[in-house]
């Protein structure tokens, strides 16, 4: 789904009508470059339906092949800012994000460019569902504890939330799902700890 083709500026509230085979759960995952994170987890989850967000056409080009290839209908892929994503789901429409692997922008005069700011959670909790989960992966510490920091400072309020700044020595192992992509190889390659929290909002 990209500008210009059809459905792009049609398609809020009609992913299940109109991409969708099947009426399932709906999982974003947020700055998914190549995609491999999301059809990861349609492969591993056939009974949700997942959508990858990118800006990059390039690199979106790659996951849509991918999935075009190897005729998996529970995927699909979306061109845009993420800052606009209002503006294709409804509001409580959306069931789990992942962000994975942000470009961490640790300029201060970028933080609000940040997909864990409060502009870009403030986006996140107005399309989750009540109970929705908010999933977060990254190699970068920075950006890891000035997340935490937002929550304990209250900047947001969250609900059943847990971290840990080694995913793969933690009791949350499981939930990478044997999914890696790959700049959490390249990161891990250089000796970084992937961290990840989760939680739901408040
Ligand atoms: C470091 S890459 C990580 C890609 C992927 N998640 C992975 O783990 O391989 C960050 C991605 O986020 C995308 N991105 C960053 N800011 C964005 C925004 N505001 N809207 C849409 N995409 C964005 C970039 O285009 C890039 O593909």
């Amino acid at each position: 789904m990209e500008p210009g083709k059809d459905l792009y500026d049609e398609i809020k509230g009609n992913w299940h009508l109109k991409v969708f085979t099947k009426q399932q759960p709906l999982i974003l995952e947020l700055g998914c470059g190549k995609g491999e994170y999301t059809l990861g987890l349609a492969h591993a989850f056939p009974h949700r339906n997942h959508i990858g967000v990118d800006i990059k056409g390039d690199r979106l080009w790659v996951g849509s092949g991918r999935a075009l290839k190897e005729g998996i209908q529970n995927a699909a892929f979306l061109r845009a800012q993420i800052q606009f994503l209002e503006h294709f789901f409804k509001k409580g429409e959306i069931d789990e994000i992942w962000v994975t692997f942000p470009d961490p922008r640790p300029k201060e005069k970028d933080e609000k460019r940040r997909l864990t700011s409060p502009r870009f959670l403030a986006i996140y909790q107005n399309l989750l569902k009540p109970d929705g989960w908010l999933k977060f992966k990254t190699d970068n510490t920075e950006l890891f504890n000035y997340t935490l920091g937002l929550i304990n400072q209250k900047k947001i309020s969250v609900k059943n939330m847990n971290f840990t700044h080694d995913l793969y020595d933690s009791e949350y192992v499981d939930e990478h799902f044997e999914i890696k992509t790959k700049y959490e190889r390249k990161f891990a390659a250089l000796g970084e700890t992937i961290k990840y929290l989760k939680f739901q909002f408040q």
